[in-house]
């Protein structure tokens, strides 16, 4: 379960202070698949930083199960990333210089895994995402749903039970997005839990639950509307 209790976010500045989340309260628990909306500069990938672990809050109280994010430090905090979380990035974050087996092995180097295992979850990996004859190409020999097809496996290799992805179908087209909407719905059929930041109300349906943000406030979360339904009809 994630848990965020009144947590604010400042971006402080010489030239700049921003509230880019402002008290925010919201409970996800394992297993759902959410998106996140909202206008160009609502907060989102904000609220996306502190739930993966790559950023502290300013106020508030955050947990990953019963983990008090708000009380760990940097190291702490990797240790929790490494632990629960995936990222899928909008520009895939493939590094250049290394092969697709080599981009998808990063996660699990950082996570000490033996040689042997390592292979045997990136040949799986690449299979499950159709991207396995490419297995020694570099990223710039690939098409960019090719590119973020080796993301998603990258994605996934670790088995976490928290995948992240911030605009994920933000670079691809119609119909790679339709694909990836797929693949992570399916992975969260499998059980883990998917929160998708997005711009697009087609990949939006594909979630449970959308929770939309507007100036670090969350002004809908249909997750809410579905319980006081519920509250209403009993
Ligand atoms: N590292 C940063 N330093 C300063 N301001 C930031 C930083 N990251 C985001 N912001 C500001 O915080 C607000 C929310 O940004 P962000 O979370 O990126 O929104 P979104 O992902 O919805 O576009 C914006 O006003 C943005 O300019
Ligand atoms: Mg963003």
């Amino acid at each position: 379960m994630i848990w965020l209790k009144n947590v604010s976010k400042r971006y402080v500045g010489d030239e700049f202070d921003v509230l880019a989340l402002n008290h925010i309260n919201l409970e996800i628990q394992a297993g759902e698949f959410v998106a996140i909306t909202g206008a160009s500069g609502s907060g989102k990938s904000t609220l996306l930083n502190l739930i993966g672990c790559m950023d502290s809050a300013s106020e508030g109280e955050l947990y990953i199960d019963s983990l008090p994010l708000h009380q760990a430090n940097t190291g702490k905090l990797d240790q929790i990333r490494k632990q629960y979380i995936s990222f899928v990035f909008q520009h895939f974050a493939l590094l250049p210089e290394f092969t697709v087996y080599e981009n998808v092995e990063i996660p699990l180097l950082a996570r000490s895994y033996q040689r042997k295992e390592r292979r045997e979850r990136i040949r799986e990996a690449l299979k499950r995402l159709g991207i396995e004859k490419y297995e020694k190409k570099f990223p710039d020999q690939l098409s960019g749903g090719q590119q973020q097809r080796v993301a998603i496996a990258r994605a996934l290799v670790a088995d976490s039970p928290i995948i992240l992805a911030d605009e994920p179908t933000g670079a691809i087209d119609t119909k790679n997005t339709e694909q990836l909407m797929e693949f992570l719905s399916e992975i969260n059929k499998n059980g883990k839990t998917v929160i998708v930041v997005t711009h697009s109300d087609f990949v939006a349906d594909y979630a449970k639950r959308v929770i939309q943000l507007n100036d670090g406030l969350i002004i809908r979360d249909s997750g809410k509307e579905e319980k006081s339904h519920e509250k209403n009809n009993q």
